[in-house]
């Protein structure tokens, strides 16, 4: 069965202090939340990463790295490899973000690889895509959208989708205020669904969670996850905010 997924992208903000003290406080305002077949999780930088999975450790909360290399180990200076990650109690990694694309040149070839490396470590992997404005309103957006699926992910056996969850995030709603409509992203969801179902089976595309990401806030959060097809939200400014980050996982 397909799971409800809220997750916090903390992106370059907070510091240890800061970080320890908002899974402390995101765990303890979810608390008393049934949260029946749903997850919490939050992905700080990579300082902060060991002591807030510490900290994570036996709540509702789940911690999640932004980023990683592809390779085991070895000479490339500045990076964290999985393994190094599991090191550390973290067994979730976000792949892909459009941050990572735009500003660190990640291709879809090197998202295929680092995709490879965190499933042979067990790791599960929020892969991250999405089309640009001018994707949006040449009508290009499902071109976009299959192709970087298809490029980061067909290489796949079915069986691995387990450890998957896509994320869509069209870019121009991201970090901006303005949001995909609900309805954008039921269509964008519905159709990921449908080649998901196309390249592998059934099974795989109704049980792959698909999160919507952009500007995802209290305000419009539960029209947004109130479509069939949107298993829940990567939240980015929203996430650091306590107070906001629980309305938007009440509002799933
Ligand atoms: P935002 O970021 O919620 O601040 O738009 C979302 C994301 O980048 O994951």
């Amino acid at each position: 069965m397909r799971q409800k997924i809220v997750a916090g992208n903390w992106k370059m903000n907070n510091n240890l202090d800061e970080s320890k003290s908002l899974v402390k406080k995101v765990a303890k305002s979810i608390k008393k939340n049934k949260l029946k077949n749903t997850r919490v999780i939050v992905a700080p930088t990579f300082v902060s990463l060991e002591k807030v999975a510490n900290k994570a450790k036996g709540t509702k909360v789940e911690v999640a790295a932004q980023n990683m290399h592809f390779a085991k180990n070895g000479a490339f200076t500045g990076e964290i490899s999985a393994e190094m990650l599991k090191s550390v109690g973290v067994e979730i990694v976000i792949l892909g973000h459009s941050e990572r694309r735009e500003y660190f040149g990640e291709t879809d070839e090197m998202l295929a690889k680092k995709v490879d490396a965190a499933l042979e470590n067990k790791m599960e992997v929020i892969f991250c895509f999405g089309e640009v404005l001018e994707d949006r309103k040449s009508g290009n957006h499902f071109n976009v959208v299959e192709s970087q699926i298809k490029n980061g992910l067909y290489h796949l056996e079915a069986k691995d989708w387990k450890n998957i969850i896509l994320a869509y995030e069209p870019v121009w709603a991201i970090g901006t205020g303005e949001t995909a409509s609900p309805e954008q992203a039921q269509e964008m969801h519905a159709f990921i669904r449908k080649i998901v179902a196309d390249e592998y089976n059934d099974d795989v595309s109704e049980n792959v969670s698909i999160l919507y990401g952009g500007s995802v806030k209290p305000n419009n959060a539960q029209e947004i996850f109130g479509k069939p097809d949107v298993d829940g939200g990567l939240i980015g400014g929203a996430a650091l905010n306590k107070d906001d980050f629980k309305a938007i996982i009440d509002a799933i």
